[in-house]
């Protein structure tokens, strides 16, 4: 159980003691727990007997004369009251009970603290128990022949790291790149192969670069009214699945993946691609469906979904008869939730879509797939609503958008020509940038040529995930390399320098760390100084701020986490020397050390920035 959830369920109990046979109503009891971060007042904040203090007299009033209740008449007693009823099991937790206006102010003890992060020694670090679900996470998702561009940069890095948090959470993940490999753009490429290279079937052109060859395709597209005339033609071709436009489209698609794939690899990301092509035999059925369900209607000749409370509408069928953006992903949704049976559907991308996938959601749940909003989970009347006919329970839908990418004049990211920013040419720039770095500060005189490239990639790449991630999505942000690569502030080389730090004390002691978690059970962890329990509260509050993660799909807020506890770690090494002549103050620090460790790795893993062992 999370901190909160503990503190949660103690407070739960310690009310329904204090208010036995007293008829407060229900909800009153559950307790009402604010996270305080202001160390003078406590670390919660239990907020129940202010609206209970409300409603409470006219109960009292008949209470027997010797009854503590009886003669309270104000919040601030009745909080007394209630931090008098706390039973002795309860008590040893607590430190410090205050009351303020009313609110009880609670520092948890050091000796719970010990307790609760025992099992980060004995276990490794434990996500939050959940129940567990299949999520699809459609992230990433570039097209075809064109290029993958910051964007698509943002939606792999918070896409990766939704897809790590959740997994870490023990739910069942579908990584789905999402991929554009359908289009009218097509025609024009096909037909522009088959001219430039004639004998591509039997022999794979040499295309190195398939942006540039769409753009010549364009070119000749828009110039050329044989060349636009021929392009329509293979279309159709393509789309009643002649095959050697088939044989062209998949060569094209080839070129592409090698490209995607190359910086996949360079993230660590994995994705299974399921491109849009794949819906391609469901459209006509889901469509169809739709008009004869009543549910899209015919306006101006196409076939549209008219969802409340939009100006426009969710296009399935256009009125030439094609499929659109909208229709792939209408099929993409049912067959996500019906086939592969998800409970929750997630989708990354920029906010520029948010509006799709609003409309998306409003005609799924004019079809009955997704649950009402306003269908309140707790309803148990509502249950039959919520079960489909074939049984699965109807998924949840979350889009996860996220804002531009600017650069430091605050206009779109582009390279100094105007043109659009090669993803590959970005990494490359981030692993050398941070090779310089390395070399500025001394460290090509301590590692080998091999070394100080392996730490300059994990550096460059870890930096630009972090500067990402550790920035509220929703809103734009300005890419700058000097910021993300800086020593000090929140970056991923100030954290992976911490780390650095605290992995190094154990192993600079010569001491196995290992042995001593064997050999000091739990009460080894002791809290001597001020600095020392901020830390461990810190590290208890782990699960909760992945509780929050999961609640807002913001990885910033682990981001700010981690960042805070380096903080904290360095206030706590400088206050508390490790290498102390009491030895179980020693091995208590050691232990300290250790749990930070472990968090720090897993926070680390679920953001996909790279631990070192030195750099
Ligand atoms: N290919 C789209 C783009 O580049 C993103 C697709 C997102 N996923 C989806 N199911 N619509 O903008």
């Amino acid at each position: 159980m999370s901190l909160l959830a503990v503190v949660s369920e103690n407070f739960s109990q310690i009310l329904k003691k204090a208010f036995e046979g007293i008829s407060v109503p229900e909800k009153m009891l559950v307790p009402m727990i604010t996270v305080v971060n202001n160390p003078k007042h406590g670390d919660f904040q239990i907020n129940n007997a202010l609206p209970i203090s409300r409603i409470i007299s006219k109960q009292t009033a008949k209470l027997s004369d010797g009854h503590p209740l009886k003669s309270i008449s104000n919040p601030d007693e009745l909080a007394q009251y209630i931090i008098d009823s706390i039973d002795e099991e309860h008590d040893r937790l607590y430190a410090t009970k205050t009351i303020t206006r009313g609110f009880i102010n609670i520092r948890v003890s050091g000796e719970f603290l010990s307790s609760f992060l025992r099992p980060i020694l004995d276990l490794g670090v434990q996500p939050p128990k959940m129940k567990k679900q299949r999520v699809a996470v459609d992230f990433s998702s570039p097209n075809i022949a064109k290029c993958m561009h910051v964007g698509h940069l943002r939606s792999t890095v918070i896409g990766d790291s939704v897809c790590r948090l959740l997994e870490f959470l023990g739910h069942d993940v579908l990584r789905i790149n999402h991929v554009g490999d359908w289009g009218t753009q097509f025609g024009m490429l096909i037909a522009h192969l088959r001219e430039a290279f004639p004998d591509f079937l039997a022999q794979p052109p040499p295309i190195e670069d398939l942006q540039a060859f769409y753009k010549e395709a364009k070119k000749r597209f828009d110039d050329d009214k044989d060349f636009a005339k021929e392009a329509h033609e293979t279309v159709v071709k393509l789309q009643a699945g002649n095959e050697d436009e088939l044989k062209a489209w998949k060569l094209l698609c080839d070129i592409s993946r090698l490209e995607f794939q190359r910086i996949y690899d360079i993230l660590d990301v994995k994705l299974e691609e399921v491109g849009e092509s794949f819906y391609n035999p469901m459209l006509p059925v889901i469509t169809k469906d739709m008009e004869d369900r009543g549910i899209a209607r015919i306006d101006d000749g196409a076939l549209c979904i008219f969802v409340p409370s939009f100006k426009f509408p969710f296009m399935i069928r256009k009125r030439d008869g094609g499929y659109t953006y909208d229709t792939t992903d209408l099929a993409a949704f049912k067959h996500r939730s019906e086939t592969e049976k998800a409970d929750w559907l997630v989708y990354v991308t920029d906010m520029g879509q948010a509006t799709h996938f609003q409309l998306l959601k409003g005609a799924c749940r004019m079809a009955g797939w997704l649950k009402d909003e306003d269908a309140e989970e707790d309803k148990p009347s509502k249950k039959s609503k919520k079960m489909r006919k074939d049984g699965p329970t109807i998924p949840k839908f979350s889009h996860v958008g996220f804002g531009l990418v600017r650069g430091a004049d605050g206009k779109k990211f582009r390279t100094r020509s105007g043109e659009t920013v090669r993803l590959q040419d970005l990494l490359d720039e981030a692993v050398v940038r941070a090779r310089k770095v390395l070399d500025e500060n001394g460290r090509s005189e301590r590692f080998d040529e091999e070394k100080l490239n392996h730490i300059a990639k994990c550096i460059g790449i870890s930096a630009i995930k972090y500067a990402d991630l550790s920035s509220y999505r929703v809103k734009d942000y300005i890419f700058s390399f000097d910021r993300m690569l800086a020593l000090k502030g929140n970056t991923a080389v100030y954290l992976m320098y911490s780390y650095v730090r605290i992995a190094s004390i154990s192993r600079k002691l010569g001491v196995d760390i290992e042995t001593i978690i064997k050999e000091h059970s739990s009460g080894a962890i002791k809290v001597t100084h001020e600095s020392e329990r901020h830390l461990l509260l810190h590290l208890a509050r782990f699960q909760d701020i992945i509780c929050h993660v999961v609640e807002t799909l913001c990885p910033h807020h682990l981001a700010e986490y981690l960042y805070d506890m380096c903080g904290a770690f360095t206030t706590f090494y400088e206050n508390c020397r490790v290498l102390v002549e009491e030895e179980d103050i020693k091995v208590s620090r050691l232990l300290i050390c250790e749990c930070c460790k472990r968090v720090m790795e897993t926070g680390f893993h679920i953001l996909g920035v790279q631990k070192l062992d030195e750099m």
